[in-house]
């Protein structure tokens, strides 16, 4: 197993309004009360909500005091100014420490290419966020100075057919040849069953679940299973 920090990382997509985040929040904070005691190595564990829900998350994060961190779904390619919709990075640093850039439904969706996605990423890392950069495949270049890849294979997106933990470990392998220490993490149908035959492999550096951390008990579950 390799010896870096384990991520637990939860995408919620476009999911839940402000009762369900506030819900999970405290279901998730009252399974998470005896963590301390757990004699465990507990993975960083980041959750990512929609933009307008979080300020609400990190009061109910810094109410709760939970072992959590915040990050962004997507960031403006652009900086502060004249750019409607958007949200920059000098604005999301306030609520967050992490963003995901990359995401293969944004590269598909919102037509995504390598330079809205390198200029996200120059964004995200001028205004000192981390960036967790998705890639399909390990052929995909990633910007210098990503603090987290992810590896998530289309066809394992929201299918519930995940990549098999062979194969991740595998593509994950080759991906860190070419980005000697940044952590490779996997995700794509990761549920609280199979997360453990994903963090157990060689090189995987954690999971990027979406579906499965929508649930507090499910999330809670994948915590402590992917526990080592
Ligand atoms: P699912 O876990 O729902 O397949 O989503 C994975 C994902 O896209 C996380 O970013």
């Amino acid at each position: 197993m390799s010896a870096a920090e384990k991520y637990l990382i939860g995408n919620w997509k476009s999911n839940k309004n402000s009762t369900d985040v506030a819900g999970f929040l405290k279901i998730f904070a009252h399974k998470c009360k005896n963590i301390k005691k757990i004699p465990l190595k507990i993975p960083k564990i980041v959750i990512c909500p929609s933009y307008i829900h979080l300020p609400l998350s990190r009061d109910l994060i810094k109410k709760y005091n939970l072992p959590v961190e915040l990050g962004a779904q997507n960031i403006s390619p652009y900086g502060e100014g004249a750019f409607t919709g958007e949200v920059s990075a000098s604005q999301l640093k306030e609520y967050v420490r992490y963003v995901i850039i990359g995401h293969s439904e944004r590269r598909s969706n919102f037509a995504e290419n390598e330079k809205i996605l390198a200029d996200k990423a120059k964004n995200a890392l001028t205004n000192g966020l981390k960036v967790i950069y998705c890639v399909p495949d390990s052929k995909i270049p990633v910007p210098d100075g990503v603090a987290v890849i992810a590896y998530e294979p289309v066809f394992a997106i929201g299918t519930g057919k995940p990549d098999t933990p062979e194969n991740a470990n595998r593509t994950i392998g080759v991906i860190k040849k070419n980005y000697i220490n940044t952590p490779v993490i996997y995700g794509g149908s990761v549920t609280s069953e199979n997360i453990k035959s994903f963090m157990e492999k060689e090189y995987i550096d954690g999971v990027l679940p979406g579906k499965s951390s929508l649930d507090p008990i499910s999330f809670y579950k994948m915590l402590i299973n992917a526990a080592g």
